[in-house]
């Protein structure tokens, strides 16, 4: 399909949805309804789960966050893990009481979980309070779906294969006013042998720069001074568009754009990580000095049967390229342990890269078999005993490098972007260094949203403790 077809369709799609938004919101509005969300999973979930947030409240819903005070309930599932997934049910386990007391409550699921068949099964003969059921290709037609279950009063499926057009301009719900995640890839074709991720979120493609930059230019006006550029592989993007565009690219145009502070980006697979990116992100000045490089395992051999397509030498040989572009850049990872045969040897080569590159952070996995992916049939899956055993002091070795990076801040002045009242102490406000770390400071709300300089006074694990710099004060 042509470019300019793909646009239109979009557009009478957007409008279609908009049109339908109006003509719901007079019955919502004057019902009073409330609806409650949650959402699971990664970024690219808590991104799609704005857009749902901002279509119902146009809706003319209100926002509780009481489960029980709600009439519409909507869960944002993910299935990257086994235990993603058994809490969902465990939800809908409690749902169904709910639903009794209150038989007008609606119950919609979407999102990574939906797109596999055994689970929507599993749904429809196992959880029939469940009023309506959506994907991950088809978010923009929530409104549709909730027209038609309000009209005909019946259960609503919609579940798509594959994704079709790009939706864009459809009101979006921020959590923070001067932060932001933009989309500028969907889906995956890597194909990671455990990963279920390629299946339920399809192939890559990626938005037009056009469109990605004057996204955030909005964003930028309404206030926004740090965005997030989401993909599931951003190394990759633009290699499927009509006019082939590289990320570092994309990131030297976004570095343009007047007013905006921050650049980041998630998530870099390390096999696509190119000379140009790294000297993209060094010459940007608003690019931030963090890279989270996902590695999985040090070892050759399991990375070649996760089918990962790089070596354990040629990762520490990028990061040894990062860091010598960016000195102080803060590396930050993915390691899952225990992989189908993965032998004490290998382990080993995995605490190795974390001694080697000493990272300031990590998530840390223990593998969870997913069904339909090629390592779910591999031989030797690893008994619990052993995979803990290896996941508890890989998560030793890894607390502690991050304490010491940690510890490397105290008495240096960093940039923190001021984002909300500390939740435990009502007279701090906590921010974000460009590195990524969570510092908490004793300043006044004023400052809630501005970039300001903050003098480390002393760190713990997972966060440091600050004071303002004097001409902040005055
Ligand atoms: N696209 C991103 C990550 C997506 S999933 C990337 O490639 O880096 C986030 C993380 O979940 C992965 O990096 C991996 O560490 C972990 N993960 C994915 N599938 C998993 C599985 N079956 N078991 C355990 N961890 C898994
Ligand atoms: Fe999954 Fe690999 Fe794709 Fe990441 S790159 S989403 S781990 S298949
Ligand atoms: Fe989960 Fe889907 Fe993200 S499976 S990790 S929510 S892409």
């Amino acid at each position: 399909m042509g470019k300019r077809q793909t646009i239109e369709i979009s557009t009478a799609e957007a409008k279609r949805q908009m049109d339908i938004i109006s003509q719901l919101s007079h019955h919502i509005k004057d019902k009073g309804l409330k609806y409650f969300t949650q959402t699971f999973g990664c970024q690219m979930n808590a991104h799609d789960s704005e857009k749902i947030q901002g279509m119902l409240t146009q809706m003319g819903y209100t926002e509780t966050d009481k489960e029980a005070e709600a009439d519409l309930i909507l869960y944002n599932t993910c299935c990257v893990r086994e235990n993603a997934e058994n809490k969902i049910f465990g939800k809908l386990g409690y749902l169904k009481k709910l639903k009794r007391l209150k038989p007008d409550l609606m119950i919609a699921l979407c999102g990574c979980m939906m797109q596999q068949d055994i689970i929507l099964e599993n749904l429809k003969k196992n959880y029939r309070h469940v009023d309506i059921i959506f994907g991950t290709y088809n978010i923009y037609k929530l409104p549709e779906l909730l027209q038609t279950r309000f009209e005909t009063g019946k259960k609503v499926i919609d579940i798509w294969d594959s994704h079709q057009d790009i939706v864009e301009d459809l009101p979006s719900e921020r959590k923070f006013l001067f932060k932001a995640c933009v989309n500028i890839m969907y889906g995956c074709n890597n194909f990671c042998t455990y990963c279920i991720v390629p299946y339920v979120r399809g192939r890559e493609r990626s938005r037009e720069p056009q469109d990605i930059l004057k996204e955030i230019r909005t964003l930028v006006e309404d206030g926004v001074k740090e965005i997030m550029l989401l993909g599931q592989n951003v190394n990759s993007y633009g290699k499927t568009l009509d006019t082939p565009m590289s990320f570092a690219d994309l990131i030297r145009e976004v570095n343009k754009i007047e007013g905006l502070e921050r650049i980041r980006f998630m998530t870099s697979h390390p096999k696509d990580l190119s000379d140009d990116l790294i000297a993209a992100m060094a010459e940007c000045d608003k690019v931030c000095n963090s890279l989270h490089l996902p590695f999985q395992a040090g070892s050759t051999n399991v990375l070649t049967r996760m089918n990962r397509r790089y070596t354990k030498e040629q990762y520490l040989e990028l990061v040894r390229k990062v860091k010598a572009a960016m000195p102080d850049i803060a590396l930050t990872t993915d390691i899952i342990v225990a992989f189908p045969g993965e032998t004490d040897e290998d382990f080993e080569e995995t605490m190795d890269v974390v001694r080697q590159v000493r990272f300031s952070g990590a998530f840390t996995f223990v593998y969870s078999k997913r069904t339909g992916t090629p390592a779910a049939t591999m031989e030797d899956q690893i008994p619990e005993e052993v995979s803990k055993e290896r996941f508890n002091r890989l998560l030793d070795l890894v607390n502690s490098t991050q304490a010491e990076h940690m510890q490397s801040f105290i008495g240096k002045v960093t940039d923190v972007l001021l984002e909300e009242v500390n939740k435990q102490d009502a007279t701090l406000l906590s921010g974000r260094t460009s590195e990524g770390i969570l510092v908490h400071v004793k300043a006044d709300q004023s400052f809630i949203g501005e970039i300001v300089n903050i003098k480390i006074i002393s760190a713990k694990t997972h966060y440091l403790m600050g004071e303002l710099v004097s001409d902040e004060c005055e």
